[in-house]
């Protein structure tokens, strides 16, 4: 695969995939703007040799549709405040007047297409609206890594047709962690996996149970494994048809010599409410009318505890319902003990990085994924539709 610097920009259209998917309020202000800053390197380098770069993304699901509130305006107007530069939204990302843009481009000038999915051929990874995309740029260059799990037209369709293709350079860094963390780890390393359910972590478990060689389980989806030796978890989330496969998953590991490290103590409380009637209880002792809704003080001792050794850590998906104060320690303590590790950290995964954002803690990590379902699929050790269309 060829590096974004093997490729001659200069006086060329260039077809950026770049994830602009960014989370906005109801006024449809962009609350978050780490994806569009994560992405600026790549269009200013394109810039900075001479190349009119044509950027592409989408924004939300609208759903084949044009849906006015999933337009890019907000992010037109972003990236143009960031890089103090015009930023020319096309009307669409297909048509004769977006040929007719691209066709008068001058070196220099950006546009960014409106978004793909308006068109259902962005999803169906339909031939002829990869072929109109395509038709826009000579050089193709992805940087969507938040994308990358995705076999969209724009993602696997234009770079079939287009040879002169790289990743850009927020992909290469990703790639990068991802080697470094994962590939080739110093070890001892540790994965730490939280949030709901086991069901959307199976996998990365499975995957993960011949590389880590310890794993922490947090979040909901540690009720699953405690429920299934037996003990009674009252009212907590839990996946019984799960059973069997997080036992034999507990049976692999040890076979491997992985360590799993799960919950001593909960907070548990009677529902998901900030009202103040938590309380902490050991693993063995939750009410039948409680559930569980965070890992409790023991739990956060014997994780930090754990990573201490780690020479690498990865971690994706929150210990509890962080969202509500009364249950937010147990990810805000990890928060706090991984940051201040000498470790390796990679982070993914929305909710563990809006942890990190709001504790104001992210430069504290060696790496933020701007990726959720394509950390996950790293996780999982599935290969990634973009990367084998770079390839
Ligand atoms: C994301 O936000 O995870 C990416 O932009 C992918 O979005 P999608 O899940 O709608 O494909």
């Amino acid at each position: 695969m060829k590096h974004l610097s093997d490729l001659n920009v200069s006086g060329k259209k260039v077809l950026v995939r770049a994830d602009l998917n960014v989370p906005v309020n109801e006024q449809l202000a962009i609350t978050d703007a780490n994806r569009i800053k994560q992405f600026l390197p790549t269009l200013e380098y394109l810039l900075e040799k001479g190349a009119t770069p044509i950027i592409m993304s989408h924004f939300g699901r609208p759903g084949g549709k044009r849906v006015p509130e999933a337009s890019l305006k907000p992010v037109a107007d972003k990236i143009s405040e960031l890089i103090k530069k015009d930023v020319t939204l096309a009307t669409d990302c297909i048509g004769s007047e977006v040929q007719e843009l691209a066709k008068n481009l001058e070196t220099g000038q950006i546009l960014l297409l409106e978004n793909l999915r308006f068109h259902n051929g962005e999803k169906d990874n339909d031939n002829a609206f990869a072929r109109e995309l395509a038709s826009l740029g000579e050089v193709y260059v992805n940087d969507a890594f938040a994308t990358a799990h995705r076999a969209h037209a724009s993602v696997v369709g234009i770079p079939a047709l287009l040879s002169e293709k790289a990743p850009g350079l927020l992909m290469q860094k990703e790639l990068d962690y991802y080697n470094k963390a994962l590939v080739d780890p110093k070890r001892p390393l540790c994965v730490i996996l939280g949030g709901a359910k086991v069901s959307s972590k199976l996998e990365a478990l499975i995957n993960l149970a011949d590389k880590a060689d310890k794993v922490i389980i947090g979040g909901a989806m540690a009720n699953t494994f405690i429920a299934a030796q037996g003990f009674q978890m009252g009212r907590s989330l839990y996946e019984a048809e799960l059973f069997p496969k997080v036992l034999e998953l507990m049976g692999t590991l040890a076979r491997r010599g992985c360590q799993l490290y799960l919950p001593v103590d909960f907070v548990v409380a009677p529902q998901l409410k900030n009202d103040g009637f938590s309380r902490a209880v050991t693993a063995q002792e939750v009410p039948a009318d409680m559930m569980a809704l965070d890992i409790g003080p023991a739990t956060v001792t014997l994780y930090s505890e754990a990573i201490q050794s780690a020479e690498t850590i990865v971690w994706n998906g929150p210990m509890g319902a962080f969202e509500l104060e009364e249950y937010s320690k147990g990810t805000t303590s990890m928060v706090e003990h991984v940051a201040s590790s000498h470790a390796l950290t990679v982070v993914g995964g929305g909710d563990t990085d809006a942890a990190i954002h709001q504790m104001e803690l992210d430069h504290k990590f060696d790496y933020i994924s701007t990726g959720g379902g394509a950390f996950l699929a790293l996780l999982e050790g599935k290969p990634l539709p973009a990367m084998r269309a770079l390839d």
